[in-house]
């Protein structure tokens, strides 16, 4: 019986777009192996009619792991005195995106700590002459929690998306997650006003975070309905030894699949990435999320010698590889998959 319905709750999903969230909460909760082949089938079917066989990729710059936030999960935290602290010049950052574009990436994803050094002026030069470098690339930027003059002055600048999780959707357990000083009303504000500015607006939520319900996953897929952003970005909850989260457990590699699985029928349209943290609980975790209704990889450009340091969580993957042989793992790793790695832009279907 349990089987059928789920099965039946899949199909539901798929043409409604939509479920009550008992039923969602049930989706989440119950769907097993055999549930999920049928879940991803139906995934891949939606994926290839949106976007085809096409995986998009990323090119990602970490640029700085200086942060004046303290998230618990983190490991780049400014409480975590163990941290080895860098800043790329812009400069270097520079010639990241000149060995990106070389490789044949087409959008750079600048990605940092709360760096308070990358002043609004400093970040929109940064914009500015990438941009003037490579006009037929979008620039993405992944910066945290700014003011809107500053947002304002990158779009204008160049910036064509900005990726900012929200983490969680339910305010209980963002106070879990994070210090007092932080809260879901002014990271929700800074969602809605870049998708306002004009931004292509990434939002997204760490699977199996600690106190993590069943209930608040329903809740983030209703934040994301109401926000509609143009990608959406989720990977396991993987625990960093130097946090206040050290002894907690990972989340699940199968959860994080049903998820996505859940995100594509529900959001036809949005790019899914199959992310570094889901590569990273398992070695074909991102293998796995393209074949689970993800379409988008977000590779790493970093220097090599500062990868290790951009330390979110234990083991991350891909930080003794030069950017090359990113790039030709991953081809394979696509390959293998029947998609196809595509250098376009990549722009969201989402309007
Ligand atoms: N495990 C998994 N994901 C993490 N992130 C940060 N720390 C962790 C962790 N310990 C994710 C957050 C953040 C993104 C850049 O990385 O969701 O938004
Ligand atoms: Fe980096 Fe495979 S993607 S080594």
């Amino acid at each position: 019986m349990r089987l059928n319905n789920v099965r039946y709750l899949i199909g539901e999903l798929e043409k409604k777009r939509d479920l009550p969230d008992s039923e969602l909460a049930e989706l989440i909760a119950e769907t097993g192996e055999e549930e999920q082949e049928f879940l991803f089938e139906r995934a891949r079917a939606v994926r290839e009619r949106e976007y085809g066989t096409d995986v998009y990729v990323r090119g990602l710059i970490e640029f700085s792991n200086i942060c004046r936030n303290d998230c618990y999960y983190c490991g780049i935290r400014k409480s975590n005195e163990k941290a080895e602290r860098y800043r790329l010049t812009p400069e270097e950052i520079l010639a990241c995106a000149r060995e990106g574009y070389g490789l044949g990436f087409r959008t750079f994803v600048l990605q940092s700590g709360e760096d308070a050094w990358f002043t609004g002026e400093r970040m929109e030069g940064i914009i500015r002459s990438i941009r003037e470098e490579f006009p037929d690339c979008a620039v993405t930027l992944s910066v945290g929690e700014r003011t809107k003059e500053d947002y304002l002055r990158w779009h204008k600048a160049g910036a064509d998306r900005y990726l900012l999780r929200h983490e969680t959707a339910d305010g209980e357990h963002y106070r879990r997650l994070h210090p007092a000083v932080m809260s879901l009303a002014e990271r929700k504000e800074c969602l809605y006003m870049l998708r306002e500015i004009g931004y292509q607006v990434g939002a997204g939520f760490m699977v199996g975070s600690p106190g993590q319900t069943v209930d608040n996953l329903v809740a983030d897929l209703r934040f994301l309905q109401d926000l509609r952003p143009h990608m959406i970005g989720i990977g396991p909850f993987l625990s960093h030894r130097d946090t206040p989260f050290a002894g907690e457990a990972d989340g699940s590699l199968s959860r994080t699949l049903t998820m996505l699985g859940i995100l594509r029928l529900m959001f036809p349209e949005v790019l899914l990435p199959a992310t570094t943290a889901l590569g990273t609980i398992a070695a074909d975790g991102r293998e796995r999320g393209l074949m689970a209704g993800a379409n988008v990889l977000m590779p790493n450009l970093s220097p090599v010698r500062i990868r290790e340091k951009y330390d979110l969580y234990d083991n991350k993957i891909c930080t003794g590889e030069e950017s090359a042989q990113c790039k030709n793992c991953l081809a394979l790793r696509v390959e293998s998959t029947g998609y196809h790695i595509v250098t376009a832009r990549g722009d969201s279907r989402v309007k």
